[in-house]
Parts: C-alpha cells; sequence; structure tokens
C-alpha cells in the first residue's frame, strides 16, 4: 500500500506544478526551520524534543544515521556536520541496507532516523530493531506524529510544510538544515568554540536570502537544462561535502527526467569511470571554493582533456567548465545546502523540457510503505 496525498487539497499558489511551487517554497521552509531555535547568548541552538541532556550528549561515541533516498543523502550531509562541527564520529546508510544485515548495536552510538513522510517502512523497521536492541533513536521527520516520529525516543522536526510532488526539494533542504541545528547544538556542548558557534549561526542566518538569489537565476538555469536535455546519460561528481550533493541531484535528474545519470566522487573518476568521458556524455560538477578548489579543478581538467561537456555549480566561473552556475557562497560547511538548490531547478526545467510528468513519475510513489 502506498499512502496518497490528497493533492487537489493543497493550492498550487499560481504554480504549473507541485514540484515548481515547493522549490520555490524554499527560502520560507528554510526561515521556518530555524525560527525560534538560535540562541545568540550562548551562540547555540535549542531543539524541543531531542530528549537528549547535556552529559548524555557528552557520552555520545558515534553517530549513525538512517534514511532512503533523498532523505538518506540528507543524511550524509548531516553526518558531515555532524563530524565537523560535534567531532563525533558519523555516516549515514540508507535503512534498507542496515535492517538487513544483522548490524551491531551500539549502546554509545546515537542512531538518527530520517524522513519525510515519517511513515517509510525500511526506516520504520530500523528503527524498530533498534529499539528491540535497546539503542537510542532520535528522529529528524517532516511529518508531525507520523509512524518514525512516534517510535523514535526524542527528535526534531524540519517544518518543511506539505509536500506534495513525489520528488523531495524543500525537505531535502530542511532536513539538511536541521541537522546543522543538531550540529551546531552538540558541538556547542562538546568542544566548539562559541565564535566558531557565532559564525555558523551567521551563516544559518544568511540561508533564506541566499536561496531567493538563487530561485532569481531560474531563466538562466532553463536555458542551460534546454541545452542538456538531449543527453543520454549524465555525471554527476562532487568531492566529501559536494558528494552528496551530487549524489542528490542525479537523483532528481533520474526521478522526474528519465535520464541516466551516475554520482561519483571527484577522487574515484581516475578509478574507471573517467573510461565513460566523451563529448555525448556530460558531467555536472560541485566545485565549491573551499581547502578542496583545486583538487576539484584538476579532475574539471581530466574531463575537459578527454573533451567531456562540464556544468560547474561553483561560487565563481570555472574557466575549464563549458557552463557555470555561479551560487553564493555561504561557511564552507553549509555550502551544500546552497549547492543543491540551482540542481533542483536543473532537473526540474530538463524534464519540462522533455515533456515528462513532473508531479507523478513513473513508478514511484510519495511514501513507499511496504518492504
Ligand atoms: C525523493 O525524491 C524520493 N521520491 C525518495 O527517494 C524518498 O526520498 C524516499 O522514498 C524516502 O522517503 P521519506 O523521506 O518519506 O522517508
Amino acid at each position: 500500500t502506498t499512502v496518497e496525498w490528497e493533492a487537489e487539497s493543497y493550492d498550487m499558489g499560481g504554480h504549473d506544478t507541485y514540484m515548481h511551487k515547493e522549490i520555490s517554497e524554499q527560502p520560507e521552509a528554510v526561515d521556518r526551520v530555524l525560527r525560534g531555535r538560535i540562541d545568540d547568548r550562548f551562540s547555540t541552538v535549542h531543539l524541543g524534543g531531542l530528549n537528549l541532556d547535556a552529559r548524555e550528549a557528552r557520552g555520545i561515541r558515534r553517530v549513525k544515521i538512517l534514511g532512503c533516498g533523498t532523505s538518506y543523502h540528507a543524511g550524509l550531509i548531516g553526518a558531515g556536520l555532524i563530524e565537523s562541527l560535534a567531532r563525533i564520529p558519523a555516516d549515514a546508510e540508507p535503512a534498507s541496507e542496515f535492517r538487513y544485515r544483522n548490524p551491531v548495536v551500539d549502546p554509545d552510538t546515537l542512531y538518527i532516523a530520517v524522513s519525510q513522510s515519517g511513515e517509510t517502512y525500511d526506516v520504520l523497521a530500523a528503527v524498530q530493531e533498534l529499539k528491540r536492541k535497546g539503542a537510542r533513536v532520535l528522529g529528524v521527520v517532516n511529518v508531525v506524529g507520523s509512524a518514525i516520529a512516534r517510535e523514535a525516543d526524542g527528535g526534531t522536526y524540519v517544518h518543511a510544510g506539505p509536500e506534495v510532488c513525489v520528488v523531495s526539494t524543500k525537505c531535502f533542504t530542511n532536513t539538511v538544515v536541521a541537522f546543522a541545528l543538531l550540529a551546531l547544538h552538540l558541538g556547542r556542548i562538546r568542544d566548539l568554540s562559541v565564535s566558531e558557534g557565532k559564525r555558523i549561526i551567521a551563516g544559518l542566518r544568511r540561508l533564506p536570502a541566499q536561496i531567493t538569489e538563487i530561485l532569481e537565476s531560474e531563466a538562466d538555469i532553463k536555458k542551460l537544462a534546454e541545452e542538456y536535455a538531449g543527453a543520454q546519460s549524465m555525471m554527476f561528481i562532487g568531492r566529501v561535502r559536494g558528494y552528496p550533493v551530487a549524489l542528490e541531484a542525479s537523483l532528481k535528474l533520474k526521478e522526474i527526467s528519465y535520464i541516466h545519470a551516475e554520482a561519483y566522487p571527484a577522487s574515484e573518476l581516475k578509478h574507471g569511470p573517467l573510461a565513460l568521458i566523451e563529448p555525448a556524455l556530460p558531467t555536472v560538477a560541485i566545485v565549491p571554493d573551499d581547502d578542496l578548489l583545486e583538487k576539484n579543478r584538476a579532475a574539471l581538467e581530466e574531463i575537459k582533456a578527454r573533451s567531456g561537456r562540464i556544468l560547474a555549480v561553483a561560487h565563481r566561473e570555472q574557466e575549464k567548465a563549458d557552463h557555470t552556475i555561479v551560487v553564493p557562497k555561504n561557511e564552507n560547511e553549509l555550502d551544500p545546502i546552497l549547492m543543491g538548490i540551482p540542481l533542483q531547478l536543473f532537473a526540474y526545467h530538463t524534464a519540462l523540457a522533455m515533456g515528462r510528468d513532473i508531479d507523478k513519475p513513473r513508478n514511484l510513489a510519495k511514501s513507499v510503505t511496504v518492504e
């Protein structure tokens, strides 16, 4: 069975599709997840429903994040945020894999289940298995009162508002922001300094206006999408923080355009996928202005040397790329949030140019409540 949204009950608000509406709502959605949570006095954030006191937070030795599809990708970025801000070893795994491998459940690990709907069966089953083995599980969930939210020991809602389109956009962004809040909260209980806390808070506050700025470049992104819409297949690459952005952008493109897309860490290109590069296989490259910029540029050179076409998402024009979508710079840790957004629009306009049914892609349901 699948949970059907009563799509008719939500107003399209002048947009042609729910996907477009939901992409456009992101500045307000992000504003909502931040609202009332920032504490400038201690340069931290408060998350009401965590049920995790400071002593318990200090005792966490590892964080394991579980989700499916887009929520798994948000979890990968979340793991990176928790490692860098709270310095707790963290990783993410598809809940659908985790539950079938008889995982070792460790009492000092904090498990976090991520789900937009809060009803995805693979995630729910993983949570139930963890609870049965005595683990502490938090939920990062959008739908209030959903099964996963009820089953978890505590957690935080991502406040994205109703998401009707089968493909997730605003909920992905809000989930990553919720992880940034959680990472900051854990970081400030542990070893993140006041000035570092302030730096991240200032970055979080800049997000809504920067998202608006990205949305204003939609006409240019549409032109690019129309140019690449003829491709049979596309490669997406990113490094460390950029890799989950590549994964998510490639999933979005697959889901609604049906163009085959692969995502690879840029560092892995030379270990195999470089053999695929030729003029007919365009690459979308995530190229933030951070400590890995030169490494990422070297990957662009490798692709160019094989006559591959490149669309870069970067903080400034990339000369090796055929096209660059320039996005506003935030703090390095928060850049993935912004870099994913133009690629939602890219997938959208590619699918539109190909005449796809964007809100209801073939073979997919909004909520997968079966095994
Ligand atoms: C997202 O575009 C997908 N339709 C899908 O991967 C989705 O994210 C996944 O099924 C998990 O759903 P959930 O977040 O409701 O648990």
